[in-house]
């Protein structure tokens, strides 16, 4: 399937569906096999990066396989290695629905999943009986439940179950959607955390990912911790807050709310809804967030000592931006909803445009 077909057919059937079910099908067809791709893993420029040999730099980003029930499908698009996750040490429902939006005019996404997954000990058994082609890595985060207090014993009960299964791990510290999570980026609790998952195991490389929000000088706490605490790397950078990269958006009024209310959802797909969707609670995706998230890579690169690996993730739909990740810094790139709008033949696309 073209990228062409993809858009001309597939993602206007697809966009008709509420969000969140339309990722459930699609999971599903992935998870059968029913969408055709390739064979083996695409080679493009192969490289071997902390022990780790990757076919390609471009991987699939956290959140779409989240539970890794689709692992032995991803090479098929011609991903050189895939996330899954976020998995937290309680399974978890995650936020109410709906919680998935589309702005297709922005080419993005708004998100307030909040870490919905089965839980470590779930993921950890099917992780032992499944296959996969390419490098894996796993993104741990914190149970709704678990106090922030306690926060790094959550992530060592998951790392403890899950350490065997992954090429490298994540402690994500960045999602908008638990509510004070954020605040674990802090020095003090971050070195906490790392410190409690090395006294598992301090073989497995390790990353942490962080939120386009941080201030400079908060990147660079993060980058010394990430440096003091002997990780692999960093990967930067989950979903944005802000909005002000949404061109012309206006709080909406009184006005628009009835509006929509009468002309039926939140689609997304005139400007009164594209305003309305927009001011939705949770975490900016895709194209609006290229910029900030190069911004920050750039930074850890100015600063990073050598041998530090950089995971670029956000805002990847073309093998333009896919190279800015590369000249900003990034040994590895990940996208998530460029993949959304782009269609399951988007990754060869990119790597050999
Ligand atoms: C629907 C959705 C769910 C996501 N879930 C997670 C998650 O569970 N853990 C995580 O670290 N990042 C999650 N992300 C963030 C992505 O991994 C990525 O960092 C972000 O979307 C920026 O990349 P993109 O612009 O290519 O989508 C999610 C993103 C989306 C759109």
């Amino acid at each position: 399937m073209s990228v062409d077909l993809y858009a001309s057919i597939l993602r206007p059937l697809a966009f008709r569906m509420d969000p969140e079910r339309a990722h459930n099908v699609a999971m599903s067809l992935v998870q059968k096999g029913l969408i055709p791709g390739r064979s083996t893993p695409l080679e493009h420029e192969p490289v071997e990066l902390f022990g780790v040999t990757f076919p390609n730099r471009l991987g699939l980003a956290a959140g779409l396989d989240k539970n890794a029930i689709a692992l032995n499908q991803w090479h098929k698009f011609g991903f050189g290695f895939v996330e899954i996750g976020t998995i937290t040490w309680h399974p978890q429902p995650g936020n109410e629905k709906p919680r998935m939006f589309r702005l297709p005019s922005d080419k993005a996404l708004i998100n307030r999943m909040g870490f919905n997954n089965d839980g470590a000990i779930a993921v950890a058994e099917r992780l032992s009986r499944s296959s996969n082609r390419i490098p894996v890595g796993i993104n741990l985060g914190k149970s709704k439940i678990t106090p922030l207090e306690e926060a790094h014993e959550d992530y060592k009960q998951s790392y403890e179950v899950l350490q065997g299964f992954g090429d490298y791990f994540v402690v994500n510290v960045s999602s908008p959607n638990t509510p004070g999570l954020r605040s674990l980026q802090d020095a003090d609790s971050l070195r906490r955390i790392f410190q409690t998952l090395r006294e598992v195991n301090d073989k497995r490389p390790l990353f942490v990912k962080v939120a386009p929000d941080l201030e400079d000088e908060a990147i660079d706490d993060v980058l010394n911790v990430a440096v003091e605490a002997k990780l692999t790397g960093i990967i930067a950078t989950n979903t944005t807050i802000r909005r002000d990269m949404l061109p012309g958006l206006a709080a909406p009024t009184s006005r628009h709310i009835s509006n929509s209310l009468l002309g039926g959802g939140l689609t997304g797909t005139n400007g009164i809804n594209r305003n309305l969707t927009a001011n939705q609670q949770g975490g900016l995706s895709g194209a609006p967030l290229l910029q900030r998230s190069n911004e920050v890579l750039q930074r850890l690169k100015a600063n990073a000592p050598e041998g530090l690996v950089l995971i670029g993730v956000g805002g990847v739909f073309s093998s333009e931006d896919y190279q800015s990740k590369r000249d900003n810094g990034a040994d590895l790139v990940q996208l998530y909803t460029g993949w959304i709008y782009g269609g399951p033949a988007l990754v060869p696309q990119l790597l050999q445009p």
